[in-house]
């Protein structure tokens, strides 16, 4: 987006935007000067954030496809993010035709931009929704069009359970998900973590204090506790890269300048 275009009034242009920067790291153009100009200093403290990024993404590709391994044909990807290459639905349907794929953010520039783009893609839905209120999420007519939960379903939680504080009890939001999800169900998480926190990480994080949402990193003990109660799959909560590393690739990104965590758990 350029800052001669128009910003529909229902967009706050004028706070940076965690979808927005996350869209700048991944090299898109869905974001305002106001977002690429926060994203730079949290660049200049972590330069290492696009690389990030990008393993990120690589992670939920993998983990897509480990679930349509698994028999998974239906998705809900939380805090899906602006729509990139390699979204969930084009893996998902690639891998398996049919795979159904509801996409959920808070995001009001996400929904308009994921709705415009998936008009027309068969088994697809984005609705808008807070990962703070799960009830409201699975209640959502549109979500329970599409998805049956009496079947297997993969819930993604893909670089947004760092966004929800102590205070909005994030434990709870994910045990309220795990209820709803039949056996043979899998949860995906990759979150920001505290392990590996120097002072340069936790500046940057602070810098997220004046974004449209703040930074929680967790430890590893904390997030494989989002996965109380399902069995994690191997290799368990690992750094981004070294979550099942597609070996033809060649050797996994060097974990030690990736300050996050994946992993994926599987409803017993
Ligand atoms: C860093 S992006 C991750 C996008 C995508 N999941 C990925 O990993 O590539 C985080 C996304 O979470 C969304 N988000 C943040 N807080 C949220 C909340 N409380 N409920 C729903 N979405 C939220 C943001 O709008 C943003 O699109």
């Amino acid at each position: 987006m350029s800052e001669q275009e128009r910003v529909p009034d229902s967009i706050d242009a004028g706070t940076p935007n965690v979808a927005r920067m996350y869209d700048f790291y991944l090299g898109g153009k869905d974001n305002y000067e106001v977002d690429r100009e926060m994203a730079r200093q949290v660049m200049r403290h972590v330069p290492d954030l696009p690389f990030i990024a990008r393993e990120n993404r690589a992670f939920l590709r993998r983990a897509v496809r480990a679930c349509v391994d698994a028999g998974v044909r239906q998705f809900v990807d939380l805090g899906a993010g602006l729509p990139t290459q390699g979204n969930v639905h084009e893996i998902a349907q690639g891998a398996a035709p049919g795979s159904r794929v509801v996409y959920v953010d808070i995001d009001p520039v996400v929904l308009s931009h994921a709705r415009a783009l998936l008009m027309n893609v068969d088994g697809v839905t984005t609705i808008q929704g807070d990962v703070r209120r799960p009830d409201e999420i699975l209640a959502h007519p549109e979500l329970r069009d599409l998805i049956d939960f009496r079947e297997p379903v993969a819930v993604l939680m893909v670089a947004v359970l760092h966004f929800v504080q102590d205070d909005d009890d994030p434990y709870g939001v994910v045990a309220r998900l795990r209820a709803e999800m039949a056996p043979g169900s899998h949860l995906v998480i990759s979150h920001i973590t505290a392990d590996k926190q120097t002072p340069t990480v936790r500046d940057a994080a602070r810098i997220y204090d004046r974004a449209s949402a703040a930074v929680r990193q967790r430890s590893q003990a904390e997030v494989t506790r989002f996965f109380e109660g399902m069995e994690l799959i191997e290799p368990g909560v690992t750094t981004l890269s070294l979550w099942r590393p597609d070996a033809d690739l060649g050797p996994p990104a060097d974990a030690d300048r990736q300050w996050a965590l994946a992993g994926v758990g599987r409803m017993p």
